[in-house]
């Protein structure tokens, strides 16, 4: 028997990554940690129709956010899941801090995301600077659990 161990992380602002996260969590006997800003995100905060909405602000000036809470024995996992929603077709910056809180060595990042209709895009890569250390960072699309399971 491997003694791996998967932890899954997430952060979701409006609620459609957070049940996906935790099934596949509960599905796959992963521990799970979600992602909470320091300041909590108000729909006013996520009004990117506003050039002047706090994630317009954050993203243009490229802002750290910080997150509460910090992973108890983080060495202990070999794979973590990341999911997120796509933010100006990429992670959201609170979760570039998140990564940049941590030290990824001997790690593998699957980073899991849902978008209002982008892609992908060059998610995993830009994630590279802000997880440092990590062996590989895949990084795609989902809609459904099923997803995640079939990386
Ligand atoms: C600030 C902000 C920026 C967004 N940028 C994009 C984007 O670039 N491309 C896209 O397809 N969807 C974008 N979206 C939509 C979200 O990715 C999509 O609604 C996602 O599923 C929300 O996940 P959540 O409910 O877990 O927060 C954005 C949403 C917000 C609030």
């Amino acid at each position: 028997m491997s003694d791996e161990k998967t932890l899954v992380t997430f952060f979701s602002a409006e609620g459609t990554t957070a049940p996906l996260a935790k099934e596949f969590a509960a599905k796959v006997n992963a521990d799970l940690f979600e992602i909470v800003p320091v300041e909590p995100y108000t729909a006013a905060d996520l009004k990117y129709t506003n050039p002047l909405a706090r994630c317009n602000r954050e993203q243009i000036a490229g802002k750290d956010v910080p997150s509460q809470g910090t992973i108890e024995n983080f060495d202990q996992y070999d794979t973590v899941y990341i999911g997120f929603p796509i933010w100006y077709a990429q992670a959201p910056r609170v979760i570039h801090t998140f990564c940049k809180k941590y030290n990824w060595s001997g790690k593998k990042i699957y980073a899991f995301a849902t978008s209002g209709g982008s892609g992908i895009g060059k998610t995993a890569e830009k994630l590279k600077s802000s997880a440092s250390g990590a062996v590989s960072i895949e990084a795609k699309l989902v809609h459904s659990v099923d997803d995640i399971c079939n990386w």
